[in-house]
C-alpha cells in the first residue's frame, strides 16, 4: 500500500540543497533515480525537476527504515526527512555532491514498475518509445529543460508585450473555414448537420478585427492547426507568439519584433544581439543564397552561369536557357577529396526531391587532374569560363543544375549548400544569425491552380509604388512583407495589411476570385472594412521553431511537451481514433470506406 505525505510538508527541491545547509532538517520529495545496497549502507538518489541528491541510510539509520531503502526501486515516489551532511566521498560533478541527507523517515508514496527505458539524460532511447511513454521521457533532466525554457521565453514575451503596450486578447479556436494556404482541420458543428467549423491555421482574419475594435496593439500566444505534411521544424499543431499594431509602417513593426528577439536572448541565454537585424531583398536571397531563408552562417554562394554558357552546344544546359530557365552552381570547397563518387551518385537522386532532373559535378583533385560529369560536352573555353565563374581551386568540387524553370534550380541548390555545409560542418554556430527578407513578390504562380496565389495571405498590402502592377503586371508587384530568418530558419512573418476595402476588392479579383466568392469567404472581413479600418500590420513568431533554435534542438518534437510524430499521430495516447457510432450519428456524419472516396 502507498503511503500518505499526511504530516510531512516539502521544505527543499533536492537539487538547490549546498553545504551552506549542513545541519538543517528537510523534507524531499521525489522520484528514485537509482537504490545502491553496499550491505551495510544505502544511498539512494532522490530526484525532482531541479536536480538529484543522494540519501543515505547506514547504521545510524532505524532499522525499520533502512529496510524500507532496501525495497525501492527506480522510480518509486518517495518523501524523506533528514539531516543534511556532509559526504565522505564527494562527487564534484553533480551540483549537490557535496552533501548528502542522513534520513530519519522514508515513505513509499507510490510503487512503480520497471520503466521501458532507464530514466537517464541523452540516453539514445528511439524516439518512438520515448513519446509512448512521453511522461517518463519529460521526467529526463535535459528533456524536462527545454520545455522549461520554452516556459522562460513564453514569459519573457508576455512581459515585453505587456510593457510595450500590447494587449492579449484571445481569439477562438472554431472559425469560419478560408482555407488559403495549408489544408483546414474541420470540426463538425452536431447543431447544424453537414456544416463545420475549421481549426484556425493563425489568428490572422481575427487579429486584424482587433484593430478594427480600436484595441491599438494586440498579441497572443497563439495555437495554430495546419493539417500539413510533417518535416523536422513543422507540426501540425503549432504555437506563434502573434501580435499586431494599428497606425504603423513596416519599420515599426520590425522594430518592436527586433526588440522582442534582442531581449529574449538576453534574459533567457545571456546573450547580446546586435540591433537593427541584416536586411535583405528577397530577390538578392534567391539570386545569391537559392533561397527566401538562406543561411548566412557559410559561403558557397550560388555562382549564376548563365552568361558563361550562353552559347554552349550541349543540350542540358542550352535547353535550360532558351527555355527562360537557368544555369547555376555552387562550388564546395575542399569537398573533391571527401566526397565519393558513390556520394555523389546519391545525391543526384536526393536533388529530384527538389524538382531537378539531374545533378552535374566537377571534382578538381589537388595533384591538378580533375574529373566531371559534363565537361566532356562543353568547349574547352566554356570549361574554363565555368571554373573561373566559380573560382574554383584545385580540391574544390562544382556542383551545377540546370533547368527551365529557375525556382527549381533555386529551391536545389539552396538546399543541397545547406546540406554539403551540414556535412562537411562548415557552419559557424558561434552566434546566433538573424535576417530580416524583404520586399517580397506579392504572388506566386500556381501551376496547380493555374492562377495567382498570395505569397503571404490575400490581406498583404502591395508596396505603394507597385499599385498599378496588381492587374498589369502581377509578377512584378512587391508586397509590404518581411520574414525573420534565424540560422536559415524562418522564425518569423508578418505583413502591412489592406486597410482600403477598394484595393481589397482589386486584391481578390487578382487572385482570381469572383466578387461572390470573396463575399462567401472573407464576407465578414469585408464588411468590417467598410466602418473604418486603420492602418495596420503585424507579425508571428513560430515559438517552437524559436525555442528550438535558441535551444540548438535538431526537432521541433524536442520542445513541445506533447508532439505529433510524422504521421500527424500521437503515440501517447494513441489518437486519432474511432469514435463511437453514436457520436457519428449526433453528428449526422457516415463514414466512408476510403477507396468509395
Ligand atoms: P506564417 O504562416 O508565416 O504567418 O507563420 C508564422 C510563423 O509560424 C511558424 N510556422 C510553423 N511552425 C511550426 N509548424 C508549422 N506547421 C508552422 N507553420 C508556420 C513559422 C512562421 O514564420 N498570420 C501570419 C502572420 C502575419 O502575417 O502576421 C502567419 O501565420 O516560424
Amino acid at each position: 500500500m502507498a503511503e500518505l505525505m499526511t504530516g510531512l510538508k516539502r521544505s527543499h527541491y533536492c537539487g538547490t540543497l549546498r553545504p551552506s545547509d549542513i545541519g538543517k532538517e528537510v523534507v524531499l520529495c521525489g522520484w528514485a533515480q537509482r537504490q545502491r545496497d553496499l550491505g551495510q549502507l544505502i544511498f539512494i538518489d532522490l530526484r525532482d525537476r531541479t536536480g538529484l541528491v543522494q540519501l543515505a541510510f547506514d547504521d545510524s539509520t532505524d532499522r525499520e527504515i533502512f529496510n524500507k531503502a532496501f525495497g525501492v526501486r527506480a522510480e518509486f515516489v518517495l518523501a524523506a526527512r533528514g539531516v543534511v551532511r556532509e559526504r565522505s566521498s564527494k562527487n564534484m560533478e553533480l551540483p549537490t555532491g557535496e552533501i548528502e541527507i542522513e534520513v530519519t523517515e522514508l515513505r513509499i508514496l507510490a510503487k512503480s514498475e520497471t520503466p521501458p527505458f532507464e530514466i537517464v539524460e541523452h540516453s539514445k532511447v528511439k524516439e518512438e518509445l520515448r513519446l509512448k511513454y512521453r511522461y517518463l521521457d519529460l521526467r529526463r533532466p535535459d528533456v524536462q529543460d527545454k520545455i522549461i525554457y520554452r516556459h522562460k521565453i513564453v514569459k519573457v514575451a508576455r512581459d515585453y508585450f505587456d510593457q510595450n503596450g500590447f494587449i492579449e486578447v484571445e481569439t477562438p479556436i472554431l472559425i469560419k473555414s478560408t482555407p488559403e494556404g495549408a489544408r483546414d482541420y474541420l470540426v463538425p458543428s452536431r447543431v447544424f448537420p453537414g456544416s463545420f467549423f475549421a481549426l484556425p491555421q493563425s489568428p490572422q482574419n481575427y487579429k486584424q478585427l482587433t484593430m478594427l475594435a480600436g484595441f491599438d496593439r494586440y498579441m497572443q500566444i497563439a495555437r495554430c492547426f495546419r493539417d500539413e505534411d510533417l518535416r523536422a521544424d513543422r507540426q501540425p499543431e503549432f504555437t506563434q507568439i502573434d501580435l499586431e499594431m494599428s497606425f504603423v509602417d513596416q519599420d515599426d513593426v520590425m522594430a518592436v519584433a527586433e526588440g522582442f528577439i534582442k531581449r529574449v536572448y538576453q534574459e533567457v541565454l545571456g546573450i547580446d544581439l546586435a540591433t537593427p537585424f541584416r536586411r535583405m531583398k528577397y530577390a538578392e536571397a534567391m539570386d545569391r543564397f537559392g533561397s527566401d531563408k538562406p543561411d548566412l552562417r557559410f559561403g558557397m554562394e550560388l555562382v549564376n552561369l548563365t552568361d558563361a554558357l550562353r552559347n554552349t552546344e550541349f543540350r542540358v544546359f542550352a535547353g535550360a536557357i532558351a527555355g527562360g530557365g537557368a544555369v547555376r552552381a555552387i562550388n564546395v570547397p575542399g569537398a573533391a577529396s571527401k566526397l565519393p563518387r558513390k556520394e555523389i551518385d546519391k545525391l543526384t537522386e536526393w536533388v529530384k526531391a527538389y524538382g531537378a532532373k539531374g545533378l552535374a559535378w566537377t571534382k578538381l583533385n589537388e595533384d591538378g587532374t580533375s574529373s566531371s560529369s559534363y565537361e566532356k560536352f562543353l568547349a574547352e573555353e566554356e570549361v574554363t569560363a565555368v571554373r573561373e565563374a566559380c573560382a574554383a581551386n584545385p580540391g574544390d568540387l562544382l556542383f551545377v543544375v540546370a533547368s527551365d524553370d529557375s525556382q527549381v534550380v533555386f529551391d536545389t541548390l539552396g538546399a543541397l549548400r545547406c546540406e554539403m555545409a551540414a556535412r562537411l560542418e562548415l557552419i559557424d554556430k558561434s552566434s546566433p544569425n538573424l535576417l530580416w527578407i524583404t520586399d517580397f513578390p506579392l504572388f506566386e504562380y500556381s501551376k496547380e491552380e493555374e492562377r495567382y496565389v498570395a505569397k503571404h495571405h490575400p490581406f498583404t498590402s502591395p508596396m505603394d509604388e507597385d499599385l498599378d502592377k496588381l492587374e498589369t503586371d502581377p509578377a512584378n508587384t512587391h508586397a509590404k512583407a518581411y520574414d525573420l530568418v534565424l540560422d536559415g530558419n524562418e522564425v518569423g512573418g508578418g505583413s502591412i495589411r489592406i486597410n482600403d476595402p477598394e484595393l481589397q476588392q482589386r486584391m481578390f479579383k487578382a487572385l482570381g476570385f469572383t466578387q461572390e466568392e470573396a463575399q462567401n469567404r472573407f464576407g465578414f472581413l469585408i464588411d468590417a472594412f467598410r466602418y473604418g479600418a486603420p492602418p495596420h500590420g503585424g507579425l508571428a513568431f513560430g515559438l517552437d521553431r524559436l525555442v528550438m533554435l535558441m535551444l540548438h534542438c535538431d526537432s521541433i518534437r524536442d520542445v513541445i511537451a506533447y508532439p505529433k510524430v510524422a504521421n500527424s499521430s500521437e503515440l501517447m495516447t494513441q489518437s486519432p481514433t474511432q469514435v463511437d457510432e453514436k457520436q457519428l450519428v449526433e453528428l449526422g456524419i457516415a463514414v466512408r470506406e476510403l477507396n468509395e472516396q
